[in-house]
């Protein structure tokens, strides 16, 4: 067992020292981007300042032929543009693929001092986040990296659910989790061919009625168990849980409901796969003006954060207090990016 002494020590002589508290910014939305296309690379200028995050996917859905030009078009673009408050982030290939070696060597020296975030597919166990952690020292100390480029996992095998806390807290360099419904569905033997979202014939079926009328089926969440896991892992450690994917991109409802439960279970954030899923992350993960304006009644309500008072016949008590604030504090945090909302928050 490593010494709790030891948890914030350089893992390399001449690596940056460890962070103790993740920066505080929003990340409604992580924009992938698949860095080898000529014309997506010269879009990403665009995107700064539209999306929280911009992520370059080097893993999967590129495929094998185009890796090494995913990898340099990335470097390309990561060197080129400023990103101001946008995170830049990228994912890389898994551990045991031929191709992360060179992602991580190569990425690291080029632009190691530009990158914030490592997103790390197939996670399976803690052993993989101290591997990672590890290299990642040795690189940044290698190429003078001053500040530590975190890691993300995606929860995406029945194992990595199996050891979600431990994944959690493996290093200080974790930034968070996020859940990815596809290969976590590969890895389940689960019977979908979906990414993400429901499915019609998950749910439970109303008692039968005694005139024999049909009976309907209330579709169910698949997701919900695992998301709340993630969620209690990551929160339970100070980092962040994040839903990944949703494939169906005509369905901006359902994608929109998909994002709204994984909001209201305690997710900060979602991948967005097109634009139209920008606009619902932004629209999904800043808090509602309705529910801030009565958050914000609570806090002045209750200026010490404790005893009981009514609001419009609802009692509230220090519980709903620490409830009200999550809400006000992400909405200044959103509202430091958005000028309509800090105005309809009340904020400007
Ligand atoms: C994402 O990587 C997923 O497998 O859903
Ligand atoms: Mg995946």
């Amino acid at each position: 067992m490593k010494l709790p002494a030891d948890f914030y020590r350089p893992l390399a002589i001449g690596a940056p020292e460890p962070i103790r508290q993740l920066p505080v910014v929003p990340e409604r939305m992580i924009h992938f981007f698949p860095p080898h296309l000529p014309k997506v690379r010269d879009k990403v200028p665009e995107l700064v300042g539209q999306v929280d995050v911009l992520l370059g996917n080097l893993e999967d859905a590129i495929p094998a032929e185009a890796k090494d030009a995913a990898r340099a078009g990335f470097i390309e673009v990561a060197r080129a543009v400023d990103f101001k408050d946008t995170g830049l982030w990228t994912r890389i290939n898994a551990l045991n693929s031929p191709w992360v070696l060179d992602d991580l060597f190569q990425i690291v020296a080029a632009i190691g001092g530009k990158l914030d975030v490592v997103m790390l597919p197939k996670v399976e166990g803690p052993w993989d986040i101290h591997y990672l952690d590890q290299l990642l020292a040795q690189l940044e100390a290698r190429h003078q990296v001053r500040k530590p480029i975190l890691i993300h996992a995606i929860l995406e095998t029945a194992q990595g659910v199996k050891n979600v806390n431990d994944i959690a807290c493996a290093s200080p360099r974790m930034h968070g989790m996020s859940l990815g419904p596809a290969d976590l569905a590969a890895s389940r033997g689960m019977k979908t061919t979906r990414v993400g979202g429901g499915h019609p014939s998950y749910g439970v079926l109303e008692d039968a009625r005694a005139d024999g009328a049909p009976r309907t089926l209330f579709q169910q969440d698949l997701w919900h168990y695992t998301v709340a896991r993630m969620v209690d892992a990551c929160l339970a450690s100070g980092i962040r849980a994040f839903y990944g994917p949703f494939g169906d991109f005509k369905d901006e409802p359902a994608c929109e409901a998909q994002f709204r439960n994984a909001f209201l279970l305690g997710c900060v954030g979602a991948w967005s796969l097109h634009p139209t899923q920008i606009t619902i992350a932004k629209r999904v993960f800043s808090p509602e003006v309705k529910d801030v304006l009565f958050a914000k009644r609570i806090l002045e309500a209750m200026p010490d954060g404790s005893g009981a008072v009514m609001l419009d016949g609802k009692m509230q008590d220090d519980a709903t207090w620490k409830q009200a604030k999550v809400i006000v504090d992400l909405a200044r945090l959103v509202a430091k990016r958005d000028p309509d909302l800090a105005a309809a928050y009340g904020f400007a």
